[in-house]
Parts: structure tokens; C-alpha cells; sequence
């Protein structure tokens, strides 16, 4: 895994000596001294510059995006968080690099794009200083808040689809949670693979422009929780196969409903738990069904010598991206929006895009 983002604060005697020629400009960032509610512990705070090592390199941020798994490390439910206290939210995002080391021997320049690959601790912030290996240069043909949300969810969307079950140009696949930037990017890269899907979204306000939006992005049906209250989930498949493969983002009732639909011997894989809900299994489903049930975690694959193959996946998905065929709603504001925009990231002000901060 990637070192953290941490920082070496040089000693003020020192800091405006250097920091013309070896340090990062002061910074803002959102940081957090507790686990808690994330809109009661976040704060913006000021920075000092940041000692550059040799083979370093300051990047100033451009835009991150705040994923639900940053809020479950405020929350400090998530399995793995930075120490605090003054932890810097944020773990994904895309800066320009502003400064390098005297000996950085990475091909990059003032002015690149570049992204923390594997994603480290700390993007919330204005200036980040980290060593050369931690940052992947990416393209800057596209806008800056794909290459800020490229890895987390694009990336998960595409190893679920390839790492499970082998599918086959015709097969069809089912998940819940479509709306999200996973569900969205499951629906376009199965599309590019001429796999089907099945989608299931909440019934809520706006569902059915939801569900056109998944349409325009390619799904070929989209059901709310509510129509799919039926005995026969499959009478609606039409000349759709049965799938053999489903995600599960959302876990309760949207969970049942994805292996209501899996055909015998399917595996549904779990990568979120939006409603907080455990997965019921009926005992049926394992003796009649053989059904798997799998889970998916990003980090845990990154860690696992992935690097490389994490970094040819972006540039994969960014070139996707750039040609069109990638795409996904999102709502970009400015950092001083920070607050309004986290109180839409955790739901507060019913369904929004992705929220994304730009630095
Ligand atoms: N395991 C991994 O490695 C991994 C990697 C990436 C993401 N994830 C997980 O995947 C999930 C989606 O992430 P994302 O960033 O793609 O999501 P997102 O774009 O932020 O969208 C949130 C999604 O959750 C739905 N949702 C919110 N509250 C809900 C509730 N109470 N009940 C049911 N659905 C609810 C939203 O539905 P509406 O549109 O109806 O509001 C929307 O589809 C999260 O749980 C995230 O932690 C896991």
C-alpha cells in the first residue's frame, strides 16, 4: 500500500528559509482531531509549508471527491483510517504537480496531472508533499473530476465485473444501488463488453428520471424496489438470460431482490452496505440454488501487489472517459462549499451526485 499522506513540518525558523526553494506553499485542508458525525468533527484548517525531501513532490490539488468510504473514516467505522489526530480527510483525487525534489527521477514535470496511486490518506487538501512513487501521472484530455474519481469506484465497477465470473458477450448481469458511481459505471463497462444489466434502484423522489438516466447510459432495465414486490421477479426478464452474476451495494431488502433474480450456481458479490441492512439468505437459496456469496473490497485487491495493474486500469478508464463511453453524474463545488457539499455526500438533503471539492 501506499505511504500515507503524511507531512514533516519544518521547524519555523527554518520554514521561511526554505520555503522558497524546498518546501510546499501553506495549505488548507479538511482535517479531523476525532471520530464522530463527519459534519460535527470535519473543519478546514490552515497548514504551514512542508519540508520536500529529495525525491519528493508537491502537488497542488485540483479537485476529490468524497466517497462514501471517506465518511465511514470519520465515522471511524471504517477498517482502516489515519491516525489522529489532525487526520486530513479524503483518499482519492488529481493535483498538478507545483514543485520537485532536487534527485525525483519520475518522469514528471510542473503543470502534469497526477493522482495518489494506489489512493493514500490526506487528499482533502491544498498542497500535498509525497514521495515520487506514490503519484501516477494520468491524462489532462479529460475533466479534472474524472481523473479525481477514476480509481475508487470506476475501478470496482470494472474488477467485479472481470475478477468473479467469467461473462460472455450476451450474458446478463443484476445489481441494486445502480444510481451510484459504481452502479453507473457497472451499467456503461458491461454495456462495452456486451453484457446486459438488470438494475435495481430505491423508490424515492425522482426514480423514474433515474431510472432514464441509467437507460441513456445503457442499461437495458432498470426496476425499482417496490415493482419487483412480485413472485416472480424473473416473468420480467423478457429475452434477457438469467444472470449469473450480481452486486450488491446496497445489502436488506435490494439484496434479496439481486439473488431473487441470480439463475442456479450464480454468485452475488457484495461490495457495500448502503442501508446499513444485513443480507438475509434464504436457507432454500444455498440447497436448491447453490448459490455463492462473495465479497469485493478495493483496497484489500491494491494491496496485493496490484499496483501496476491499478495504474494500467486507470489509464484504461480514463481513455474510456475521453472516447464517451464513460461517464457519470457529478456535482463539483468549490472547498469554501465544503460543509453544504458533505451534508449532500451523507444524504441530508435526499439524493445527489457525487459531491466533488475543488481546490
Ligand atoms: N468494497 C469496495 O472496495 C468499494 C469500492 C467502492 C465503493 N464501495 C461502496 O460502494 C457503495 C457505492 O459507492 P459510490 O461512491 O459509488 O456511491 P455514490 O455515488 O456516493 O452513491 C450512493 C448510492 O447509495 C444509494 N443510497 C444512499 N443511501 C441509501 C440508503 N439508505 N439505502 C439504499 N441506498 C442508498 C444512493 O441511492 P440514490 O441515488 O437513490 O440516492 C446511491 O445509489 C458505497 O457503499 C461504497 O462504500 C465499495
Amino acid at each position: 500500500m501506499a505511504p500515507p499522506l503524511s507531512r514533516r513540518l519544518l521547524p519555523p525558523t527554518l520554514r521561511a528559509l526554505r520555503r522558497c526553494y524546498s518546501a510546499s506553499p501553506a495549505s488548507k485542508a479538511v482535517i479531523y482531531d476525532e471520530h464522530g458525525a463527519p459534519d460535527q468533527v470535519l473543519r478546514v484548517a490552515d497548514v504551514p509549508p512542508v519540508e520536500l525531501g529529495e525525491r519528493d513532490v508537491c502537488v497542488r490539488m485540483l479537485a476529490a471527491p468524497i466517497n462514501p468510504s471517506d465518511i465511514n473514516r470519520v465515522e471511524g467505522v471504517y477498517p482502516v483510517r489515519p491516525p489522529l489526530p489532525a487526520a486530513v480527510g479524503g483518499y482519492e483525487g488529481v493535483g498538478q504537480v507545483h514543485a520537485l525534489g532536487p534527485a525525483v527521477t519520475a518522469l514528471l514535470a510542473p503543470g502534469d496531472w497526477v493522482i495518489p496511486s494506489p489512493p493514500s490518506f490526506g487528499t482533502w487538501q491544498t498542497y500535498i508533499v509525497n514521495h515520487q512513487s506514490v503519484w501516477h501521472k494520468v491524462r489532462t484530455d479529460v475533466p479534472m473530476e474524472y481523473a479525481a474519481t477514476v480509481t475508487v469506484n470506476p475501478l470496482t465497477a470494472l474488477r467485479m465485473l472481470q475478477d468473479f465470473v467469467k461473462l460472455n458477450p450476451g450474458d446478463a448481469i443484476v445489481q441494486n444501488g445502480a444510481t451510484s458511481i459504481v452502479g453507473q459505471c457497472v451499467v456503461q463497462l458491461a454495456k462495452v463488453h456486451g453484457i446486459h444489466t438488470i438494475n435495481i434502484i430505491r423508490d424515492r423522489p425522482g426514480s423514474e428520471e433515474a431510472k432514464d438516466k441509467l437507460k441513456q447510459l445503457g442499461a437495458d432495465e432498470v426496476f425499482t424496489e417496490s415493482q419487483l414486490d412480485i413472485r416472480n421477479v424473473k416473468s420480467l426478464l423478457g429475452a434477457l438470460p438469467e444472470p449469473a452474476l450480481g452486486f450488491n451495494c446496497v445489502g436488506g431488502n435490494a439484496a434479496s431482490l439481486v439473488l431473487k433474480f441470480l439463475r442456479q450456481g450464480g454468485t452475488m458479490v457484495t461490495y457495500g452496505g448502503m442501508s446499513k441492512k444485513p443480507v438475509t439468505v434464504p436457507t432454500s437459496y444455498f440447497i436448491f440454488k447453490d448459490i455463492s456469496l462473495q465479497g469485493f473490497w478495493l483496497q484489500k485487491w491494491m494491496n496485493s501487489d496490484k499496483a501496476d495493474d491499478c495504474r494500467t486500469t486507470i489509464d484504461y478508464l480514463l481513455g474510456l472517459v475521453h472516447e464517451g463511453k464513460l461517464k457519470y453524474e457529478m456535482e463539483v463545488s468549490p472547498l469554501t462549499d465544503f460543509s453544504l457539499a458533505l451534508e449532500k455526500a451523507m444524504g441530508k438533503h435526499g439524493s445527489h451526485p457525487k459531491q466533488v471539492i475543488r481546490f
